[in-house]
């Protein structure tokens, strides 16, 4: 089937000549076309151009079953991508959440035997069938909410067998969803309290036993460590970071989330796909970061809910990074995967501009998941992965409206996914 939508009030995020990435002052400059149309052919993205160079016979001619849609007063944009989440998780830690109400911290908590090991605990006793319908339902959430494409950890199993069911399942979801998943191994998550004594005869196991078993079955894509004050030293995550590379892995780190840890520096050594979280960065960080090919990835719902410092974004652009935005949807620190509320976040906390956020949830986390060359703009030949939205004034509306539902309609790979009644 092809689709044409025409009248698009802002076709936004356009692009002919892909780049990788987008950074620094360009992150500002975003190419939009208005009073647009769009022909998607095939699941790909066909063509684009102005209403007023439309040769709309040519196209019925050429492209058999062409379907029409008016998107009048309505913006079209790259489906969000959204490169780092944890959506494979049993039940839920609001008990938690109302401990830290109460006075507790989120590493008070961890500290204690409480959060991502209370997790691990319930997804060891959950049934494989069970943990894959309830991802399965936050998978079909985030599609709802724009989500195009994403990127899916494990580490709530902490033992090989666990993490191995883990992986298992976001292969199902890999298989039996609209939207396209990468995989990612975070076995260092956090330390099982069996060897609190011995940290480093749990990096053993990671290295000796969970990597090649992972590898060797294919599940996994990329290698993640939690590199943190409390959780995984930097010679720690050295070692886990090789033998992932060893069997193939890209790595991609948790990174300076509670203190400055030196997980950049560790992550830009092992040309690290990206470093998230990032809370505590400074000159030294930056510096380190400028040229490397490590995305910077920022994480704000993470800040928002456990109420800690936000990421410097206004100083790594000013700087001439690149910066990415990404949900974290997870239990502990952040459950919701709404990438529109990311980009709220990224204008009102970032200080981000609507143009900088746009980049930062598309291109910028399509790079951070390997996906630059087929997701993350309007351009031929990418994939059909778009968000219509309701009749807004424009971009900027998007994000001020935090709380609104303004997603009218959600297509993957040229198929509509969700299409809202509402005009
Ligand atoms: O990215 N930081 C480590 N992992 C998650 C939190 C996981 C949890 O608390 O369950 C994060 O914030
Ligand atoms: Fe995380």
């Amino acid at each position: 089937m092809s689709l044409l939508i025409t009248y698009i009030k802002s076709l936004l995020g356009t692009e002919y000549e892909p780049v990788p990435f987008v950074s620094g002052k360009e992150m500002g400059r975003l190419s939009s076309f208005e009073n647009a149309w769009l022909l998607l052919h095939e699941g790909k993205i066909e063509d684009f151009g102005t209403m007023k160079e439309l040769d709309r016979k040519a196209f019925h001619g050429q492209f058999f079953q062409l379907k029409e849609i008016a998107a009048n007063g309505k913006l079209v944009m790259p489906a969000f991508c959204d490169s780092h989440t944890h959506l494979v998780y049993a039940g839920s830690r609001e008990v938690e959440y109302m401990d830290r109400i109460r006075g507790l911290s989120y590493e008070e908590i961890a500290k204690r035997g409480g959060g991502i090991l209370n997790s691990a605990a319930l997804l060891q006793a959950t049934p494989e069938d069970e943990l894959y319908e309830q991802s399965l339902s936050r998978v079909r959430e985030i599609m709802r909410q724009g989500t195009g494409a994403v990127e899916i950890k494990s580490g709530y199993g902490l033992t090989t067998e666990a993490e191995l069911k883990m992986l298992r399942v976001i292969r199902k979801l890999k298989e039996t969803s609209p939207l396209d998943i990468k995989a990612t191994f975070l076995g260092a998550h956090s330390i099982p309290l069996a060897y609190r004594e011995d940290p480093d005869s749990y990096v053993d196991l990671v290295v000796g036993e969970m990597i090649p078993a992972v590898a060797g079955d294919g599940l996994a894509d990329f290698i993640d460590v939690f590199c943190e004050r409390g959780f995984f030293t930097v010679p720690q995550t050295e070692r886990i970071l090789e033998a992932g590379i060893a069997n193939g892995l890209h790595p991609k780190i948790h990174a300076n989330e509670l203190d400055f840890s030196g997980g950049i520096q560790t992550g830009v050594k092992y040309r690290a796909l990206s470093v998230d979280h990032l809370e505590y960065t400074g000159d030294e960080e930056i510096q380190c970061l400028l040229g490397s090919g490590t995305m910077p990835t920022l994480l704000p719902g993470a800040s928002f809910f456990l109420g800690l410092k936000y990421a410097p974004a206004r100083e790594m652009i000013k700087a001439g990074l690149p910066v990415a935005l990404a949900s974290d949807f997870n239990p502990g620190s952040s459950p919701s995967g709404d990438m529109k509320f990311i980009m709220s976040l990224g204008c009102i906390k970032l200080r981000m501009l609507p143009e900088e956020v746009l980049h930062a949830v598309t291109i910028n986390t399509a790079y951070a998941m390997g996906l630059q060359e087929t997701h993350g703009t309007i351009c031929r030949g990418k994939k059909a992965n778009l968000i219509i939205t309701k009749e807004i004034p424009g971009l900027a509306y998007l994000p001020y409206a935090y709380g609104s539902d303004l997603i009218d309609t959600v297509i993957l790979g040229g198929e509509i996914v969700r299409h809202s009644l509402s005009a």
